[in-house]
Protein backbone atom coordinates (compact mmCIF):
# COMPACT_ATOMS: atom_id res chain seq x y z
CA UNK A 1 0.00 0.00 0.00
CA UNK A 2 1.21 3.65 -0.87
CA UNK A 3 0.64 6.34 2.38
CA UNK A 4 0.71 9.97 0.94
CA UNK A 5 1.99 12.19 3.03
CA UNK A 6 1.66 16.00 3.22
CA UNK A 7 3.69 17.26 6.67
CA UNK A 8 7.14 16.48 7.63
CA UNK A 9 5.40 15.19 11.00
CA UNK A 10 4.06 12.26 9.16
CA UNK A 11 6.86 11.54 6.85
CA UNK A 12 9.03 11.15 10.06
CA UNK A 13 6.71 8.71 11.75
CA UNK A 14 6.49 6.31 8.49
CA UNK A 15 10.34 6.75 7.76
CA UNK A 16 10.34 5.79 11.28
CA UNK A 17 8.41 2.76 11.10
CA UNK A 18 10.56 1.41 7.77
CA UNK A 19 12.88 -1.28 8.24
CA UNK A 20 15.48 -2.51 5.74
CA UNK A 21 17.21 -0.06 3.26
CA UNK A 22 15.08 2.83 1.68
CA UNK A 23 16.06 4.04 -1.57
CA UNK A 24 14.18 7.64 -2.48
CA UNK A 25 13.11 8.83 -5.57
CA UNK A 26 13.18 12.90 -6.07
CA UNK A 27 10.58 14.36 -8.55
CA UNK A 28 8.75 17.24 -9.25
CA UNK A 29 5.62 14.95 -9.99
CA UNK A 30 4.22 15.19 -13.90
CA UNK A 31 5.45 11.76 -13.41
CA UNK A 32 6.06 9.70 -17.11
CA UNK A 33 8.00 6.28 -18.15
CA UNK A 34 11.32 7.81 -17.06
CA UNK A 35 10.50 8.45 -13.50
CA UNK A 36 8.67 4.58 -13.72
CA UNK A 37 12.18 3.42 -14.35
CA UNK A 38 13.96 5.37 -11.56
CA UNK A 39 11.14 3.58 -9.39
CA UNK A 40 12.10 0.18 -11.13
CA UNK A 41 15.66 0.66 -10.41
CA UNK A 42 14.71 1.72 -6.63
CA UNK A 43 12.37 -1.43 -6.28
CA UNK A 44 15.02 -3.55 -7.14
CA UNK A 45 17.98 -2.08 -4.94
CA UNK A 46 15.91 -1.11 -1.80
CA UNK A 47 13.70 -2.73 0.51
CA UNK A 48 11.28 0.51 0.60
CA UNK A 49 10.76 2.86 -2.10
CA UNK A 50 9.99 6.74 -1.04
CA UNK A 51 9.57 9.09 -3.92
CA UNK A 52 8.78 12.93 -3.05
CA UNK A 53 6.69 14.88 -5.25
CA UNK A 54 7.73 18.68 -4.92
CA UNK A 55 7.58 21.37 -7.55
CA UNK A 56 11.14 23.57 -5.41
CA UNK A 57 10.16 27.41 -6.51
CA UNK A 58 13.93 27.78 -5.20
CA UNK A 59 15.38 26.56 -8.40
CA UNK A 60 13.51 28.25 -10.69
CA UNK A 61 14.28 32.37 -12.14
CA UNK A 62 11.86 34.84 -11.92
CA UNK A 63 10.74 34.12 -15.67
CA UNK A 64 10.60 30.60 -15.86
CA UNK A 65 7.82 27.81 -15.80
CA UNK A 66 7.11 27.53 -11.81
CA UNK A 67 3.40 28.46 -12.25
CA UNK A 68 2.70 26.80 -15.13
CA UNK A 69 4.96 23.50 -14.40
CA UNK A 70 2.47 20.63 -14.53
CA UNK A 71 1.16 19.41 -11.46
CA UNK A 72 -0.73 16.13 -11.65
CA UNK A 73 -0.34 14.60 -8.62
CA UNK A 74 -3.61 11.96 -8.89
CA UNK A 75 -2.19 10.61 -11.58
CA UNK A 76 1.50 10.76 -10.16
CA UNK A 77 -0.32 8.81 -7.36
CA UNK A 78 -1.68 6.16 -9.65
CA UNK A 79 1.53 5.63 -11.10
CA UNK A 80 3.48 4.94 -7.87
CA UNK A 81 0.62 3.01 -6.55
CA UNK A 82 1.32 0.74 -9.57
CA UNK A 83 5.18 0.80 -8.86
CA UNK A 84 4.58 -0.59 -5.35
CA UNK A 85 6.03 3.01 -3.49
CA UNK A 86 5.88 2.76 0.00
CA UNK A 87 5.63 7.12 1.10
CA UNK A 88 4.98 9.71 -1.29
CA UNK A 89 5.88 12.64 0.59
CA UNK A 90 4.54 15.76 -1.62
CA UNK A 91 4.60 18.89 0.82
CA UNK A 92 3.36 22.31 0.05
CA UNK A 93 5.58 25.25 -0.22
CA UNK A 94 5.32 26.31 3.16
CA UNK A 95 5.59 22.99 4.67
CA UNK A 96 9.15 22.70 2.65
CA UNK A 97 10.14 26.80 3.94
CA UNK A 98 7.83 27.49 6.93
CA UNK A 99 10.18 30.46 7.85
CA UNK A 100 10.03 31.49 3.77
CA UNK A 101 12.82 31.00 1.45
CA UNK A 102 15.91 30.11 3.24
CA UNK A 103 18.54 32.74 3.72
CA UNK A 104 21.36 29.55 3.69
CA UNK A 105 22.10 27.70 0.33
CA UNK A 106 23.91 25.12 -0.93
CA UNK A 107 26.72 26.80 -3.00
CA UNK A 108 27.54 24.40 -5.97
CA UNK A 109 30.69 25.51 -7.13
CA UNK A 110 32.25 26.70 -10.55
CA UNK A 111 30.24 23.81 -11.81
CA UNK A 112 27.29 25.07 -10.73
CA UNK A 113 27.49 28.30 -13.30
CA UNK A 114 28.76 26.36 -16.04
CA UNK A 115 26.25 24.72 -18.70
CA UNK A 116 22.71 24.92 -17.32
CA UNK A 117 23.95 27.48 -14.57
CA UNK A 118 24.92 29.99 -17.28
CA UNK A 119 21.35 30.45 -18.75
CA UNK A 120 19.56 29.66 -14.96
CA UNK A 121 22.05 31.76 -12.51
CA UNK A 122 20.73 30.37 -9.09
CA UNK A 123 19.44 27.20 -10.59
CA UNK A 124 21.66 24.74 -9.11
CA UNK A 125 21.87 26.77 -5.66
CA UNK A 126 18.11 25.96 -5.48
CA UNK A 127 17.84 22.17 -6.81
CA UNK A 128 21.16 20.98 -4.40
CA UNK A 129 19.64 22.91 -1.55
CA UNK A 130 16.20 21.23 -1.85
CA UNK A 131 17.89 18.07 -2.60
CA UNK A 132 19.75 17.92 1.04
CA UNK A 133 16.79 18.87 2.79
CA UNK A 134 14.74 15.93 1.18
CA UNK A 135 17.91 13.49 1.80
CA UNK A 136 17.38 14.87 5.55
CA UNK A 137 14.08 14.11 5.45
CA UNK A 138 13.52 10.69 4.17
CA UNK A 139 17.04 9.24 5.36
CA UNK A 140 17.62 7.02 2.40
CA UNK A 141 20.29 4.49 2.07
CA UNK A 142 20.02 4.93 -1.87
CA UNK A 143 19.06 8.04 -3.79
CA UNK A 144 18.04 7.67 -7.47
CA UNK A 145 18.95 11.04 -10.08
CA UNK A 146 17.90 10.55 -13.97
CA UNK A 147 20.73 10.50 -16.31
CA UNK A 148 18.89 13.02 -18.18
CA UNK A 149 19.99 15.81 -15.69
CA UNK A 150 23.74 14.70 -16.14
CA UNK A 151 24.75 18.22 -14.61
CA UNK A 152 22.59 17.76 -11.77
CA UNK A 153 23.16 14.17 -10.82
CA UNK A 154 26.90 15.29 -11.30
CA UNK A 155 26.59 17.74 -8.58
CA UNK A 156 24.76 15.74 -6.34
CA UNK A 157 26.80 13.28 -6.27
CA UNK A 158 30.19 15.92 -5.36
CA UNK A 159 27.40 17.45 -3.06
CA UNK A 160 27.07 13.80 -0.85
CA UNK A 161 30.61 13.32 -1.34
CA UNK A 162 31.93 16.65 -0.15
CA UNK A 163 29.46 17.12 2.73
CA UNK A 164 29.94 13.45 4.08
CA UNK A 165 26.19 12.41 3.34
CA UNK A 166 25.52 8.82 3.86
CA UNK A 167 23.47 8.36 0.73
CA UNK A 168 24.61 6.08 -2.47
CA UNK A 169 23.94 8.21 -5.20
CA UNK A 170 22.83 6.16 -8.05
CA UNK A 171 22.74 7.50 -11.78
CA UNK A 172 19.76 5.54 -14.36
CA UNK A 173 19.54 5.61 -18.23
CA UNK A 174 18.00 8.19 -20.11
CA UNK A 175 14.91 6.96 -21.28
CA UNK A 176 13.63 7.58 -25.05
CA UNK A 177 10.90 7.42 -27.31
CA UNK A 178 11.22 5.18 -30.02
CA UNK A 179 12.26 8.35 -32.04
CA UNK A 180 14.63 9.24 -30.12
CA UNK A 181 13.79 12.17 -27.99
CA UNK A 182 14.34 12.36 -24.15
CA UNK A 183 11.64 12.18 -21.77
CA UNK A 184 10.79 14.98 -20.26
CA UNK A 185 8.12 16.40 -17.98
CA UNK A 186 8.53 19.41 -20.15
CA UNK A 187 7.93 17.84 -23.67
CA UNK A 188 3.95 18.28 -22.59
CA UNK A 189 4.66 21.91 -23.78
CA UNK A 190 5.44 20.76 -27.25
CA UNK A 191 3.57 21.29 -30.30
CA UNK A 192 3.11 18.60 -32.95
CA UNK A 193 5.29 21.38 -35.01
CA UNK A 194 7.83 21.77 -32.03
CA UNK A 195 8.12 17.81 -31.06
CA UNK A 196 9.45 17.24 -34.43
CA UNK A 197 12.19 20.22 -34.07
CA UNK A 198 13.26 19.03 -30.30
CA UNK A 199 14.19 15.65 -32.24
CA UNK A 200 17.75 17.75 -33.31
CA UNK A 201 18.74 17.40 -30.03
CA UNK A 202 18.87 13.49 -30.19
CA UNK A 203 19.66 13.64 -33.51
CA UNK A 204 22.99 15.87 -32.98
CA UNK A 205 24.05 13.62 -30.01
CA UNK A 206 23.42 10.26 -32.17
CA UNK A 207 25.79 11.76 -34.64
CA UNK A 208 28.48 12.51 -32.09
CA UNK A 209 28.18 8.92 -31.13
CA UNK A 210 28.53 7.42 -34.38
CA UNK A 211 31.89 9.87 -35.40
CA UNK A 212 33.26 8.67 -31.86
CA UNK A 213 32.75 5.16 -33.36
CA UNK A 214 34.33 5.86 -36.36
CA UNK A 215 37.27 6.54 -34.32
CA UNK A 216 37.40 9.94 -35.05
CA UNK A 217 38.73 12.80 -32.04
CA UNK A 218 37.14 15.22 -29.66
CA UNK A 219 37.16 17.86 -32.41
CA UNK A 220 35.28 16.16 -35.29
CA UNK A 221 32.72 14.74 -32.59
CA UNK A 222 31.80 17.78 -31.44
CA UNK A 223 31.96 18.87 -35.69
CA UNK A 224 29.94 15.78 -36.62
CA UNK A 225 26.99 16.87 -33.72
CA UNK A 226 26.69 20.18 -34.52
CA UNK A 227 26.21 19.21 -38.31
CA UNK A 228 23.32 16.96 -37.40
CA UNK A 229 21.79 19.88 -34.92
CA UNK A 230 19.76 21.15 -37.97
CA UNK A 231 16.40 22.63 -37.27
CA UNK A 232 15.09 26.03 -37.88
CA UNK A 233 12.56 25.81 -35.10
CA UNK A 234 15.43 24.87 -32.62
CA UNK A 235 17.91 27.24 -31.17
CA UNK A 236 20.77 26.06 -29.74
CA UNK A 237 22.01 27.14 -26.47
CA UNK A 238 25.22 24.71 -25.78
CA UNK A 239 26.82 21.59 -27.14
CA UNK A 240 29.99 20.47 -25.38
CA UNK A 241 32.13 17.37 -25.30
CA UNK A 242 33.26 16.92 -21.73
CA UNK A 243 34.97 14.51 -19.44
CA UNK A 244 32.68 12.65 -17.39
CA UNK A 245 33.10 15.00 -14.40
CA UNK A 246 32.08 17.81 -16.61
CA UNK A 247 35.53 19.56 -15.52
CA UNK A 248 37.14 21.96 -18.24
CA UNK A 249 40.44 20.44 -20.21
CA UNK A 250 40.46 18.31 -22.82
CA UNK A 251 39.04 14.89 -23.44
CA UNK A 252 40.07 11.44 -24.30
CA UNK A 253 38.38 7.90 -23.41
CA UNK A 254 34.90 8.21 -21.54
CA UNK A 255 33.30 11.54 -22.05
CA UNK A 256 29.85 13.32 -22.10
CA UNK A 257 28.22 15.29 -25.19
CA UNK A 258 25.76 17.33 -23.69
CA UNK A 259 23.60 19.72 -25.18
CA UNK A 260 20.79 22.27 -24.81
CA UNK A 261 18.23 24.34 -27.10
CA UNK A 262 15.30 25.64 -27.27
CA UNK A 263 12.18 24.94 -28.99
CA UNK A 264 9.88 28.40 -28.58
CA UNK A 265 9.31 28.79 -25.57
CA UNK A 266 10.44 25.41 -23.93
CA UNK A 267 14.53 25.02 -23.19
CA UNK A 268 15.34 21.42 -23.47
CA UNK A 269 18.41 19.19 -22.66
CA UNK A 270 19.85 15.72 -23.47
CA UNK A 271 22.90 14.08 -23.26
CA UNK A 272 24.94 10.99 -23.96
CA UNK A 273 28.01 8.94 -22.90
CA UNK A 274 30.66 9.17 -25.66
CA UNK A 275 33.61 6.63 -25.76
CA UNK A 276 36.53 8.59 -27.24
CA UNK A 277 39.63 7.29 -28.23
CA UNK A 278 42.22 7.17 -25.53
CA UNK A 279 44.24 10.72 -25.68
CA UNK A 280 48.07 9.70 -26.48
O1 LIG B 1 15.19 16.62 -11.29
C1 LIG B 1 14.22 17.11 -10.68
O2 LIG B 1 13.05 16.80 -10.90
C2 LIG B 1 14.50 18.17 -9.60
O3 LIG B 1 15.58 18.97 -9.93
C3 LIG B 1 14.68 17.55 -8.19
C4 LIG B 1 15.90 16.66 -8.12
C5 LIG B 1 13.43 16.77 -7.80
C6 LIG B 1 14.87 18.68 -7.17
O4 LIG B 1 13.78 19.53 -7.13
Amino acid sequence: MTEVLHTRKELAAAREALTGTVGVVMTMGALHDGHETLLRAARERADHVVVTVFVNPLQFGPNEDFDRYPRTLDADLEICRRAGVDLVFAPSVTEMYPAGQPVVRLDPGPLGADLEGLSRPGFFHGVLTVVLKLLQLTRPDLAFFGEKDYQQLTLVRRMVSDLDVPTEIVGVPTVREPDGLALSSRNRYLSAEERRAALSLSAALRAGVAAAERGDDAGAVLAAAHRAFDSPGARLDYLVLTDTDLEPGPVGGPARLLIAAWVGATRLIDNVAIHLAPRP
